[in-house]
């Protein structure tokens, strides 16, 4: 089991496989950056895989596969079967912004993966358009209806912003409950990368326009997910996610690398260790020491203040996977 410097249990790595992606999200990433990491200095799967045994063998049970967009690097079903042969009972997760997926869910799956996260702002051509600066809904939606069929679990992501698409939180949620998928709102996370002057709905604000339909219970967090539960009168569960409450940094259980091989114990600080040379050496105990080394170092929690004032993280949510 690991254990990290303020006793909690880590057994949760998110793996950010590319920080490229085919949106121009609003609150990611609205204009392309600078330069992109070089091809070659992205660690190939067969490394990341090294890392990835040494973590299951000390105890990692659930992975989740995130961007940018990870459908854009070629042959990730490999790189799924390698886990998923390695740890066949593995919680083996992706979070895709869908545009891909109807030409690759059947693959994926086929490799092992069970769940997906897919992001979904709004159900207008128009607002998606706007959000992600490029034509995406059609696509979109074809790519969850694929998802669906081929038998993955599918959860749905969306961020309201102020504005833009607030009016749509009952018919996304009314959109997912129809097709059995859950929805999570995500809280508008501040970021030096994100469009000025967007505004999120907060937790109420969001809980409030669902209140004004639909009778609902809170029912807390599930394990050491982030998101707090919501049950609407017939059992359908919804849930919202604000990182400005940090409430769930008292259990968390997550690490994440990136697709150069950075370990980062914490979304929102800088601090970090690569991996890179020891697993381009093959080197299994100077990796399990950088994990370990890492974790000794975990912050406690993270510092979004839930004024939304001067706390940015200095990191980009598509470097690390969000
Ligand atoms: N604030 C909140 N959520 C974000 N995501 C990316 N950037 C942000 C941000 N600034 C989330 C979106 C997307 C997922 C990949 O990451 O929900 O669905
Ligand atoms: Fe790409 Fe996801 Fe970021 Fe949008 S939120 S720009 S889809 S990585």
């Amino acid at each position: 089991m690991l254990i990290d410097g303020h006793g909690r249990s880590v057994s949760y790595l998110r793996i950010s496989v590319t920080e490229r992606c085919n949106f121009r999200c609003q609150y990611c990433m609205p204009e392309k950056p600078f330069s992109w990491v070089p091809k070659e200095n992205l660690l190939s799967f067969e490394d990341l895989f090294l890392f990835v045994k040494v973590g299951i063998d000390e105890g990692i049970n659930k992975i989740r596969i995130t961007g940018g967009e990870p459908l854009l690097r070629a042959d990730l079903d490999k790189f799924i079967k390698m886990i998923s042969e390695y740890k066949s009972d593995i919680d083996l997760a992706l979070t895709t912004n869908g545009y891909l997926l109807k030409e690759t869910a059947k693959k994926l799956k086929d490799a092992g993966l069970k769940r997906l996260n897919i992001s979904l702002d709004s159900l207008k051509p128009e607002i998606a358009k706007q959000i992600s600066q490029k034509d995406v809904l059609p696509k979109v939606l074809d790519g969850i209806e694929e998802a669906l069929s081929v038998g993955l679990g599918v959860k749905l992501n969306c961020v309201p912003l102020k504005g833009i698409n607030d009016t749509e939180v009952i018919d996304l949620l009314e959109f997912a409950k129809s097709k059995d998928m859950s929805i999570r709102y995500i809280e508008y996370m501040e970021n030096k990368f994100a469009k000025d002057k967007l505004q999120g709905l907060n937790d109420d604000e969001i809980q409030e326009i669902i209140g004004k339909k639909y009778n609902f219970k809170a029912v807390g967090r599930v394990e050491s997910s982030p998101a707090h539960l919501f049950e609407l009168e017939d059992g359908y569960r919804f849930g919202i996610i604000d990182p400005h409450k940090h409430d769930f940094c008292e259990d968390c259980n997550r690490i994440r690398l990136t697709a150069e091989g950075m370990l980062i114990p914490c979304l929102y600080f800088d601090e970090a260790m690569s991996i890179k040379e020891a697993v381009q050496k093959g080197d299994v105990e100077a990796a399990a020491n950088v994990l370990k080394e890492v974790l000794a170092n975990k912050p406690e929690k993270n510092k979004w203040s839930s004024d939304g004032e001067n706390e940015t993280s200095n990191r980009a949510f598509y470097e690390t996977g969000g």
